[in-house]
Formats: structure tokens, sequence, C-alpha cells
């Protein structure tokens, strides 16, 4: 039996190309995609933190928090209408990146990038001009939109432009830019919340135009991938931007690889409902798990309201801002280490490592929020080490994430599926992503109330499950070229039972230079 998480690699197929400053440039560009994402998920925290913000849109709450500076610290954000402000875009996100399957796979990823920075940019707008909470929402449901859009194509399109042995710190590319959009968002917020007259909140709001301008521009330089013109039956075009884009003239290989498993696509009229299909369970069952673990590691807590969790636990506001910009930069720095590590370590170790370290440091955190705020959460004078000692322990806690899941998170779904289900696959992805995105930052301030320090321990579990998870069920997927991929489940002592040699390209023959049969896999 092979091993757990094992491939056979004796007869792993290798494609000749460089990582041109072609690639490099296009992939850069397309990365800034996760800007808008980022800054998002960072702005809506600290933005619900200012004083001036609340009393205008949530003047319930903002009441609340004046009255309530010495009782109960667990509760006082507790308002549906303030999270439905930070979550409902994550509800448009997830109608939207169903509507960007059809357009990513039918029009291509560029045009979905494209919408994706158009409507965002009219959120943005909307929101720096608020006047009412009605008007907050409706643009964030269109910046929501715009993300549904933007994370549906950007995965892809990293993915398959980049060569294969580089593909994994390409496309953390996208997970290293939605990091700086939320370090971003978060130093922006400090300073603005700063500003005399209480209006630097629509700065920090209309500030999303920036990224979504990137974006759109970006996306009407780029080039399409060239799977997607081969989908779209532009073929030579293809195969002389496969060259440009590898730096050599020989890609046959290649590219007839790329053709061979467009032309299996063509066969399948109903993607959606392909999916449902014996074959695609192990693709199915990770489009679904990977996103519903990466948010139940609990990290958009600290990403959304990390100020408001650090005011909770003794900050002042100013310091509360403060420290969400620290944590913000060790999810940078700590997402560097990925893209250095990932090709080399794969993918499983970093799961399995990222996994543990949130483990050790959520334990630690409700032991240090246990003791100083008990059941009732009236912690009375918190002293300075304490609230560093609980900085500190969140910092490994995201570090630990950036490195894992967050990047893993996207990648692992974007290489893994064949073409023909690629698109539908990754809407998959992305809306689990954002059902549960959205579930997390609705209940979280209500969890916060009612479980109180537990709310860290319920996450804890689930960091438990997805390492086991990832233990069995997750093959290493590194230094195996996309097209190839059918091999990590035909190999794999669990998922094999699902794929067979009919269901992988050339009927799982590995085929040799001559385009003769060398062996089965
Ligand atoms: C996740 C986001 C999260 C971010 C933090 C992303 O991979 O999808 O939900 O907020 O990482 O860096």
């Amino acid at each position: 039996m092979p091993a757990v998480g094992g491939i056979v690699s004796d007869n792993k197929k290798e494609y000749p190309g460089n990582l041109t400053p072609f690639v490099m440039a296009t992939c850069i560009v397309a990365a800034m995609g996760g800007l808008i994402f980022g800054y998002d998920i960072g702005i809506s925290g600290g933005v619900t933190t200012m004083p001036s913000f609340l009393r205008k849109f949530f003047p319930s709450v903002y009441r609340k928090k004046e009255a309530n500076q010495s009782t109960n610290q667990y509760c006082q954000y507790d308002s549906q209408t303030l999270t439905m402000f930070t979550s409902s875009l994550y509800l448009a996100a997830l109608l939207s990146s169903i509507v960007a399957s059809t357009v990513t796979r039918k029009f291509g990823r560029r045009l979905s990038m494209l919408f994706g920075g158009i409507l965002f940019c009219a959120g943005a707008i909307i929101n720096g001009a608020a006047k009412a909470v009605w008007m907050l929402i409706v643009g964030r449901m269109l910046l929501g939109f715009g993300i549904g859009f933007a994370n549906q194509s950007v995965p892809l399109y990293l993915s398959e432009m980049a060569p294969y042995k580089y593909r994994g710190a390409l496309n953390i590319g996208f997970q290293l830019s939605i990091t700086i959009g939320i370090l971003v968002a978060n130093i922006l917020n400090y300073f603005f919340a700063k500003i005399k007259g209480g209006w630097g909140w629509r700065l920090s709001l209309g500030g999303a135009v920036v990224p979504a301008l990137i974006i759109t521009i970006g996306s009407l330089v780029l080039p399409d991938t060239p799977n997607s013109m081969i989908e779209r039956g532009q073929k030579e075009e293809a195969k002389t931007k496969l060259q440009r884009i590898r730096g050599i003239d020989d890609v046959d290989e290649e590219f007839d690889d790329l053709v061979a498993a467009s032309e299996a696509s063509k066969q399948v009229e109903h993607p959606w409902r392909n999916l449902l299909q014996r074959k695609y369970r192990p693709h199915l069952s990770m489009a679904i798990l990977i996103p519903f673990f990466q948010q139940l590691t609990g990290i958009n807590v600290i990403m959304f309201y990390s100020p408001v969790l650090f005011e909770t636990i003794g900050f002042k506001n100013d310091a509360a801002l403060m420290s969400a910009v620290v944590t913000g930069t060790v999810n940078v720095v700590a997402t560097l280490v990925s893209i250095y590590g990932v090709d080399r370590w794969g993918r499983r170790f970093l799961f399995l490592e990222g996994g543990t370290q949130m483990l050790i440091c959520q334990i630690l955190v409700t032991i240090c929020i246990a003791a100083k705020f008990g059941v009732d959460g009236n912690p009375g004078d918190l002293p300075k080490w304490y609230a560093i000692l609980v900085v500190l322990f969140i910092c490994i806690y995201v570090a630990g994430f950036a490195w894992s899941w967050g990047p893993l998170g996207w990648l692992v779904p974007s290489e893994i599926f064949p073409l023909e289900i690629r698109s539908a696959a990754q809407s998959i992805n992305v809306s689990v992503n954002m059902i549960f995105t959205f579930a997390v930052a609705q209940v979280f301030l209500t969890m916060l109330c009612h479980l109180k320090f537990g709310l860290f321990i319920f996450f804890a579990f689930f960091v438990v499950v997805m390492s086991i998870f990832v233990y069995f069920f997750l093959p290493e997927t590194k230094g195996i070229p996309i097209e190839e991929m059918g091999r990590v489940w035909k190999t794999h002592w669990y998922w094999s039972r699902f794929v067979t040699n009919v269901d992988l390209p050339y009927g799982g023959l590995e085929m040799g230079k001559n385009g003769q049969p060398v062996k089965q896999i």
C-alpha cells in the first residue's frame, strides 16, 4: 500500500521551461487581485472600533460600549447589524463566484479579473460616500461581487501560468497580496482614526479604490493563460504564448498535454453535474473540506476583529489598532516563509507544522483569557505584561496559519482539479470559503459573548480534526505538473478506490517523447 501522503515518484514527468521575467511579471500583476480581498478583510474591524463611525451608523453599539466600561467585556460589541456590515460582503462573494465560474471558463480568466476590479471600484466609492447603513451594506455587497470574481480567477490564472516546479511559490503570490492588503488596511485605520472631525473612516473605506484600480488595469494588460486559450479554441496563439511564457521553443510535450486535457474537457457538457461523478470524489471532497477547514482555524476572528478583541482584553483604542498592525506584519512575513518552503518542503509538512503551532497557541490564549476574565468578563485592572503576552501568542498563531492553511487553502484546490471541472470546482472552493467566512464573521461577536474564553477551544478542536484529515487524506502535490495530477489519486491509499486508469489522461499510460506509451502509472 502506498504511504499515507505518498506518490509514486519514479515516473514523474518533467516539462522543460524557465521561470522567465515574463511569467514573473504577469504573476505579480495577477496576484494583485488578492489585494482587494485583503484590504477588505483588514479594514472593517478597525473601522468598527472608530467611535465616530459607530456613533453615526450603529448608535446603540456606541452607547452600550460607552456605558459598559467596567462590566462584561465579552459582550460589548454584540450586535447583529454591526456583524452584518462585516459579513454581507461574503454572502455577495459567494453568489458571484458561481457566476464567475462560467465567465472564467467561456471568456477566460482575465475577463473575470476585470469584472472583479470594476465591481470593487463601485463598492468602494459607495462605501466612502455612505450616509446611511443601507449604503454601507450595498457598497459591501458590490465589493463582495468583485471579490467573488477575483478569487475565482486569480488562483487558477497563477497555477496555469506557472512552470510546475515553481507553481507553489508563484501561486502564494496571491496569498501574499491578501496579507499585504490586510496590513495596509490596518496601518491606514491606525492613522485615519486619528483624523480630527472623525471622518477618517471615509478614507479607510474609500481607499479600497486603489487596489481595485490596480487589478482593473492589470487585467487589461495581462495575457490569458495557454490552458484557457486552448479551451476556447485558440490553439496556435496558445502555443506561441506558451513558448513566450516558458522562454523556450520546445514546449511540445507540455502543449500536447494541455491540448489532450482540453479535448477531454470538451467531452464534458455539464461541469457542475460532472463533479458528482465517482471519479471526481477526491476533488469534490477537497473543494469542500479545504476551504471549510481554512475558515474553521478561526483566523478571521483575528483578522476581522483583532482591534475589537484587543480592546476587549484591555488595550486602549489606539493600542488596539496598533496591535492589529503587529499581527498584520507577522502575517505578511510568515507568508514569505511559505513562498520559500512550499516547493521545497511540500504542502503536507507545512499543513501539519502550522496546525500544531496554531493548536498550542489557541490553548495558551484560552488559558490567558480564562485566567483574567473568568466567566463574568470583568477583568479588573490588567497588567501590561499580560496584554503583551496575549498578543505574542496570537502572533505565533497567525504565523502558523500564514505559512500553512492561509496560502495552501488557495493553492492546493487550484492545482488539483482537472481542466474539465477546474472552473466549477474552483467556484465551489470559493463559495465554501465565503460561506464559512460569513458564518464566522456573523457569529463571532455573539459567540464571544456566550462562549467567552471557550471560543478559542471551539476552533482548536477543528484544528485537531483538520490536521488528522491532512495526515491521512491529503496527498502531496509538490512538483507534479497540473495536467498529471490524476496520478496522485491513483496511487493514494484511500482515493485510489475512486480513480481508475480509465479516468486518467491516455488511460493512465505514461507517454514518452515519441508519443508512444512507456508504462502504466
Ligand atoms: C483566507 C482569509 C484570511 C486570510 C488571512 C486567507 O487565505 O482566505 O479568510 O483572512 O487568509 O491572511
